[in-house]
């Protein structure tokens, strides 16, 4: 168990760090004519170019020194050995066991788990295809053809995320929608579009609890019941995908209807799961197997290689390099295809749920950051949004480029050009540009020299942005499946770097808590209650502020509109 700031590495580190304070990232490019080939490598279709980090020799030498000390290797070992390294849950953390093509048997305690996962993968196999080919239909008998996935986190974000990745590999006539949000908005905008007799209901949730979802799917099953006519078409309408078989037979699905996973499958981690059925039943079986594939792939490779030559444990160490030595503030992750369009937003959830945690295993306080924020968006969108702030803003945020050299839909030179954005930023980040470039600039365009003298400070680009660019052939589901895995792996690495507990989220339930208790203050429409005076001040007077509009003038201005 590490705590940074308390390993023996630590001071080398600081000490490399201090040493290349001065340096710039240009400077190492001149004197090393090698540095591409020095600081990239493949792994699973993917190339990882490093080089634009600011690293040399020796850091990276003490970034491998600090990740043998804290026992990556070890760490890695119990994982794919399904100890309980969950310690606050007391779960092993097996997400790899539900893609190793390699069969492989894994163990919980004594039980083999990669029986249950081949059985459930056949169930969902046989599933799709009776889905795709009609033989299970509807209650009209009218063939399913649009999947209305609901469930929220790790039960949407991953099935969202690879389902928008992978248009091009769309089963004809179908279509997918995901709810997510409490907000009914969400499920009546989605439920205006289907038709009732075409439309299976995915209701995903590990544990069947969640307050969104059960929301969700019970208002789902009372609009299904309201259009059919009666209850029995739910059997043929709604599956469940979950751990929990008492509470989805509760809620009226039976067992066979049910698609299971198991608990040492972390939410976040889950697409791999039948939390991927809503992905095999839009590309169809093969292309969901393609995808665990890939991430197989992926595992292959972590589960192996030296550490100094591991994609995974590379990006995990530049991280922790760029945050907590060189002192970034955040991390963009920035793909350069529509497709990933989501990709940061499911990023989102496996790195800051994973690793935003200030308490080491022990218990005891971290000493330094972890979890870094995240975001991103699509290329070149980012670039005409906030871009100017990683480029001249005054915190450091370090980013990973991401890109395909083919596109999936070739039209005119436009992949060109989204590649020579992806390259010009990367270079602009790390070149930067001097006071003396700038006025070279301006006096080759013949500016006044006033002019150039106020304008060459806010035209200097320090340079020297940390950003790794991920380049692979094409955005095929293996290489879905190898990208998302590898950041899945930086995560737990990074989390052993940083000694905390990747697999646990104690930190969503106070608001869960909290959202209960107060949901009887919030007043029905057109009711009047007594004014909520048991919270803080904000609290009550936010809740009364509420309760008086639903009360009285909101609820006419909703009526007229409505009229
Ligand atoms: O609120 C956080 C969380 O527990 C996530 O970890 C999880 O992915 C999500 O809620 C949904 O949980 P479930 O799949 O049990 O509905």
């Amino acid at each position: 168990m590490s705590d940074l700031p308390n390993t023996p590495s630590w001071n080398a580190l600081k000490a490399e760090s201090d040493r290349l304070a001065t340096v710039r990232v240009r400077d190492l490019f001149a004197d090393n004519e090698e540095r591409f080939a020095d600081y990239s490598m493949e792994a699973a279709g993917l190339l990882l170019d490093y080089s634009k980090n600011k690293i040399d020799e020796r850091a990276f030498s003490a970034l491998l020194a600090l990740a043998e000390e804290v026992d990556i290797e070890g760490a890695r070992r119990r994982m794919f050995a399904g100890e309980r390294i969950n310690t606050t849950e007391r779960r092993a953390v097996l997400h790899v066991a539900l893609r190793d093509f390699a069969m492989r048997a894994y163990h919980v305690d004594d039980e083999n788990v990669s029986a249950l996962v081949q059985a459930e993968l056949d169930r969902i196999k046989h599933f799709v295809k009776s889905v795709h080919e009609g033989t299970l239909t509807g209650h009209t008998g009218a063939r399913l053809n649009t999947v209305v996935n609901i469930g929220i986190g790790g039960s949407d974000l991953g099935p969202k995320m690879a389902v928008t990745a992978l248009k091009p590999y769309w089963a004809d006539g179908r279509s997918t929608h995901f709810v997510s949000n409490v907000d009914g908005q969400h499920l009546a905008g989605v439920l205006d579009q289907v038709d009732p007799a075409r439309t299976l209901f995915v209701i995903a949730s590990k544990t069947f609890t969640t307050q969104e979802t059960m929301t969700n799917a019970r208002s789902a099953r009372e609009w299904l019941v309201a259009h059919a006519g009666g209850e029995d078409a739910v059997a043929k309408h709604f599956v469940a995908l979950s751990t929990n078989e008492q509470a989805v037979t509760a809620f009226g699905i039976a067992p066979e209807n049910m698609f299971r996973f198991w608990d040492w499958v972390g939410g976040r981690y889950s697409m791999w799961s039948a939390i991927g059925l809503s992905i095999a039943l839009q590309v169809g079986y093969e292309n969901f197997e393609k995808l665990l594939r890939g991430a197989h792939a992926m595992d292959e490779h972590f589960r192996s290689a030296p550490l100094g030559e591991n994609t995974p444990v590379l990006l995990a160490l530049i991280g922790v390099w760029n945050q907590n030595l060189l002192g970034a503030c955040a991390h963009a992750v920035l793909p350069y295809d529509e497709h990933l369009a989501l990709f940061p937003a499911h990023l989102q959830q496996v790195v800051m749920e994973s690793n935003g945690k200030s308490r080491l295993l022990s218990g005891a306080p971290t000493e330094c950051s972890t979890g870094p924020i995240l975001f991103g968006e699509p290329g070149t969108n980012g670039q005409h949004a906030f871009y100017q702030l990683i480029h001249q803003g005054t915190d450091l945020i370090s980013a990973d480029f991401i890109a395909p050299a083919l596109s999936q839909a070739p039209l005119g030179d436009h992949h060109e050009k989204l590649l020579a954005n992806f390259l010009a930023q990367t270079e602009a980040l790390m070149l930067g540009q001097t006071e003396e470039e700038v006025r070279e600039v301006l006096e080759a365009e013949r500016r006044p020299q006033d002019e150039i003298d106020a304008l060459a400070a806010h035209k200097i680009f320090p340079g020297d942005r940390p950003t790794n660019a991920i380049l692979f052939e094409k955005l095929t589901p293996e290489i879905l499946g190898a990208l998302v895995a590898l950041y899945e792996h930086k995560v737990f690495c990074q989390g052993v770097l940083w000694g905390v507990n990747s697999f646990d989220q104690w930190g969503v339930e106070l608001g869960k808590t909290l959202a209960k208790t107060i949901l009887p203050e919030i007043a029905p429409l057109k009711n009047a209650v007594a004014p909520a005076t048991r919270h803080d001040s904000s609290t009550n007077g936010l809740i009364n502020w509420i309760n008086s509009v639903r009360a009285g003038s909101g609820v006419a201005e909703e009526d007229e509109t409505t009229s």
